[in-house]
């Protein structure tokens, strides 16, 4: 495999809303990014992706954007966004911005113009039906944050508009070549900048089954999940390489897709050595306890459904690219409070978790707050609630009959919100985050986990992902961290999880994934124990003797 300049970095993911407050409204920003480039450089990260901070109507926290153009002024302006350019280029970070291009806003200019004259050129650039009152809708979809696909087009009783995301994104028309050069223009602009590259936003919907049709209802509303639609849908990959050749390619661009509802037989097109982008997340894991029902039919994820997920995800990539490894990002629930099961989240249980995802091959790409072990919110009431999904995922537990109460405490261990909640500088007022008003509740558990606290504690989640980042870059270890081949050691032997990761130097990789002692037996003792998330290890003859949540890597 062809080595990458990016193979070898840690990344980590802003959600710059709330991230830091410079202006005390409340609102995180890039003067707030800014002033922290510092912190993240101390951390050893060199590849920043933000969340979107284009001028937005803020539908969907930024991704509904009205303007690819500028940047929403709640976040700064461009001259900021040159600014944290250049101050990251000093400290040798890469910097990735979302490129949201399967729908944009309905206050974007095109919809405008579209809604104005759907005959037009801009009525092209969406998918737009006509419909008559009490008629079916163009098709039977279910919408990725619940109900129809479909609405009326402002202004137009009898035409209807897509949007699998909420109403205020509709689709874009990648059909139509125009629409495509457009998009083209606006990421080699940005490119031109001086932008590393890109995470690219829910883009396998770009590329709809034709002609739209229903299928089968699979929901209790009759309505059909859109995976359904993906599945008949051909051709996404003629897109996206045409997207490459034409952008990211020129630029030698660094790509990181969200990519779900995928082929397993096109993964060398997306991140084999000629693939349309560099790399894509595992979202594996995260996928497990998904129900067909909603979030409140999920059931608690198990250290062996974990250990398999991620094995088999690892054995799938590992002769056609890199994918990267997350525990959690702004859709997901925080990964400690998701993976471990609760009463258990020590600080030496979230390193094990941290670790074992670490050491994988791959990039490894944290999530802000991920490196204090920063947990779910312990939300008290549906009106604390920002994010459309949760509020969506609510109702559906409601229609399915649960009570208020128990739709509440189904749903509210998934919401997005846990994981937008402000990041955790110190334990003074709103954890430092803002003077102002946080436009989300700080999680109050922050005069407890917070950086500077764990800063100036050498044995604090903080510092064990230093470590951990540190070993990556080391010269040492480096080769075997970055390239080595990774292989499962006893994956039968319940509630632990170790690895092989073999290069110049062999490692064994290895946590107690429950709370419980158990035996690791060893072919023959290590040579050097390279990271310990505890004060002792415990040798003998018949194998390592792990405590509860005991991680380990050792150079063997
Ligand atoms: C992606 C984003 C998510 C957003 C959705 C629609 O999944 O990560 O936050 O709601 O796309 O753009
Ligand atoms: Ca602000």
């Amino acid at each position: 495999m062809k080595r990458q300049w990016w193979h070898d970095k840690t990344a980590y993911q802003i959600y710059p809303k709330s991230f830091c407050d410079s202006n005390a409204d409340g609102i995180g920003d890039l003067q707030g990014v800014i002033s922290k480039l510092d912190d993240l450089q101390a951390l050893g990260i060199e590849i920043l992706w933000l969340s979107p901070v284009y001028l937005s109507p803020m539908a969907d926290q930024g991704y509904d954007i009205a303007d690819y153009y500028s940047i929403d002024p709640r976040f700064g302006t461009m001259e900021d966004m040159e600014r944290l350019l250049a101050e990251a280029r000093k400290r040798g970070i890469a910097v990735l911005m979302d490129l949201v291009v399967n729908h944009c806003s309905d206050e974007h200019e095109w919809f405008r113009r579209a809604c104005e004259d759907p005959d037009g050129p801009y009525g092209q650039y969406f998918y737009i039906r006509d419909w008559h009152e009490g008629e079916k809708l163009p098709t039977n979809w279910c919408s990725y944050f619940g109900g129809p696909c479909w609405d009326k087009l402002p202004g137009h009783e009898d035409k209807v508009y897509l949007h699998l995301f909420h109403k205020k994104q509709p689709d874009l028309n990648w059909e139509n070549p125009a629409l495509r050069q457009e998009i083209y223009r606006m990421i080699n602009w940005w490119l031109d900048k001086g932008l590393a590259g890109f995470r690219i936003d829910a883009i396998i919907n770009i590329k709809k089954a034709l002609p739209l049709c229903d299928y089968p209802p699979d929901r209790p509303d009759g309505l059909c999940y859109v995976s359904t639609m993906l599945r008949h849908a051909h051709g996404v990959l003629d897109f996206l390489d045409e997207m490459a050749r034409n952008t990211f390619q020129k630029h030698d661009a660094f790509t990181i897709a969200e990519l779900f509802d995928d082929r397993p037989e096109d993964l060398p097109r997306f991140i084999g050595e000629d693939g349309c982008f560099s790399t894509i997340f595992d979202f594996s894991e995260n996928a497990l306890d998904s129900s067909p029902n909603g979030w409140y039919d999920r059931k608690p994820i198990t250290a062996e459904q974990y250990k398999q997920a991620v094995f088999a995800a690892q054995a799938r990539a590992a002769d056609v690219g890199f994918m990267a490894n997350i525990i959690e990002n702004h859709d997901e629930p925080r990964g400690v409070s998701r993976y471990l099961p609760r009463g258990e989240r020590s600080e030496a249980a979230k390193k094990m978790l941290g670790g074992l995802n670490f050491m994988l091959r791959g990039l490894p790409f944290l999530y802000q707050g991920q490196e204090l072990g920063m947990e779910n919110v312990p939300f008290a009431d549906i009106s604390q609630i920002d994010d459309i999904s949760t509020l969506d995922e609510y109702q559906g537990a409601l229609r399915a009959g649960l009570s208020p109460e128990d739709a509440f405490a189904a749903v509210i261990p998934f919401s997005r919100d846990n994981a937008r909640t402000p990041y955790q500088w110190n334990a003074s007022a709103n954890a430092g985050f803002t003077t102002g008003k946080p436009w989300l509740m700080v999680n109050p558990n922050y005069p407890r986990i917070n950086l500077a606290e764990q800063r100036g504690r050498t044995d604090s989640v903080y510092h064990f992902y230093r470590e951990l980042i540190a070993l990556r870059r080391s010269p040492a270890y480096r080769e075997t961290v970055v390239w080595g081949s990774l292989e499962p050691y006893l994956a039968h032997q319940r509630n632990l999880m170790a690895y092989w990761r073999k290069g110049e130097k062999t490692l064994l990789v290895a946590g107690n994934f429950q709370a419980g002692p158990q035996v690791m037996p060893l072919p023959h003792a290590p040579r050097q124990i390279l990271l310990n998330n505890l004060p002792d290890i415990d040798l003998r003859a018949d194998g390592v003797h792990l405590a509860g949540y005991q991680f380990l890597v050792m150079e063997m």
